[in-house]
């Protein structure tokens, strides 16, 4: 188990519809003015980092996107601490591109911004915008390839590279970055392909909720990888998080949120995501075994089961961090006022329960 402290991360609402596909009630938007106003309130909560979305189209709720790397500097710009995680395609983004973009925005706030590396699972989209859709593993080697481009950029001069997606012949990005070596890498995807990907190259793996148990062994197999690549990569979790007073009160909200879903919607989305996990050579990976309940959270989110009181919900992710996960990634129906709860509630005890844990730690050693 690492000895920092577990991280926490909030999806940025910058798609319309919030997180979940339902027709439920959320005191959630995604115009700038409440954005901001939740990027301050979560950094003032203990929150580390806010993860944006990328998303050209949708065929299924989230109608109205707004573009991340622009939402992310956006974001910056109004809060002091917070690191915002960029979410960026490689395909529609080249790494000239987005090596050049992000150095940038790093430069202008005091080096805290980040980016999320994804491959793609929506053929929709590609379509829409005249991108050509490669096969599962194809869009894993170009992602990997993009990341090691974006790397070469940032931390060297006279860059060349010859992949089969990208070149760069004796390139000097200047100015460089602020963060050393380089802003934090995440990826998201949980397949075969993505998990070899983040045991080689990135900083940060992001996989959809899962049980403990689901997550063990994603983060044992991960860490093995990487040992023998010489590489170490950080894990972060997929949640909704359903945080009440009471357990049936946080139980009664998931009842509802499911029984408002849009069933259309969520078959839809069902339906585009099988061009992910379940595209994959050996057939894992994000969505290849979601149920319907599970759909109507985009990314798994309810199968991590941080759903309860804030004793509950803190002793669960206290128990990730024990199979070797360093960040929750969270979504709210509510967001503002439930990332304020969080804070207020579930935090603090959840730094209680590492202090214990460290002090039971430290007497078996002595
Ligand atoms: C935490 C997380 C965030 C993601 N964010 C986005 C996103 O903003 N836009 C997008 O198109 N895909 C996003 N993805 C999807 C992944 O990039 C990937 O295409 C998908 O998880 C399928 O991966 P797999 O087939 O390797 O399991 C995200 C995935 C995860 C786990």
């Amino acid at each position: 188990m690492s000895q920092e402290t577990i991280k926490f991360a909030y999806w940025v609402p910058n798609v319309s519809g919030g997180l979940v596909v339902s027709k439920i009630t959320q005191r959630t938007s995604w115009d700038i003015d409440y954005n901001r106003k939740l990027a301050q309130l979560a950094e003032q909560n203990g929150f580390d980092y806010a993860l944006s979305q990328i998303r050209f189209t949708a065929g299924y709720g989230a109608e109205f996107q707004h573009e991340p790397v622009a939402f992310t500097h956006a974001l910056l710009a109004a809060t002091t601490k917070l690191k915002v995680i960029a979410a960026i395609l490689p395909g529609p983004w080249t790494p000239a591109v987005a090596a050049k973009q992000l150095a940038t925005i790093d430069q202008l706030t005091g080096g805290r911004v980040a980016v999320n590396i994804v491959s793609g699972w929506f053929k929709g989209e590609f379509t829409a915008i005249g991108e050509p859709w490669l096969e599962h593993d194809e869009r894993y080697r170009r992602s990997e390839e993009f990341i090691r481009a974006l790397k070469g950029i940032w931390t060297t001069d006279n860059f060349t590279f010859r992949g089969d997606f990208y070149r760069f012949n004796n390139y000097t990005l200047k100015p460089k970055p602020l963060q050393q070596p380089h802003p934090e890498i995440f990826q998201g995807g949980s397949s075969r392909a993505a998990r070899d990907m983040a045991s080689r190259v990135s900083d940060w793996y992001f996989t959809n909720g899962n049980t403990v148990a689901g997550i063990k062994a994603q983060v044992d197999d991960i860490r093995a990888k990487a040992a023998a690549n010489g590489h170490s990569v950080k894990v972060g979790v997929n949640a909704f998080i359903i945080a009440r007073d009471t357990e049936a009160e946080a139980r009664a909200v998931l009842a509802e949120i499911i029984a408002q879903a849009d069933p259309a919607a969520v078959h839809a989305f069902g339906d585009a995501a099988r061009q992910a996990g379940q595209a994959s050579p050996e057939g894992e990976g994000n969505w290849a075994k979601s149920s319907f309940e599970d759909l109507v959270q985009y990314n798994d989110g309810f199968k991590t089961d941080l759903i309860g009181t804030p004793r509950q919900v803190a002793e669960r992710i206290v128990a990730l961090k024990q199979v070797g996960v360093d960040l929750v990634l969270s979504a709210f129906l509510h967001f503002q006022e439930e990332v304020e709860y969080f804070g207020r509630h579930v935090l603090p005890l959840v730094r209680e329960l590492e202090d214990e844990l460290a002090a039971q730690a430290e007497a078996l050693a002595v």
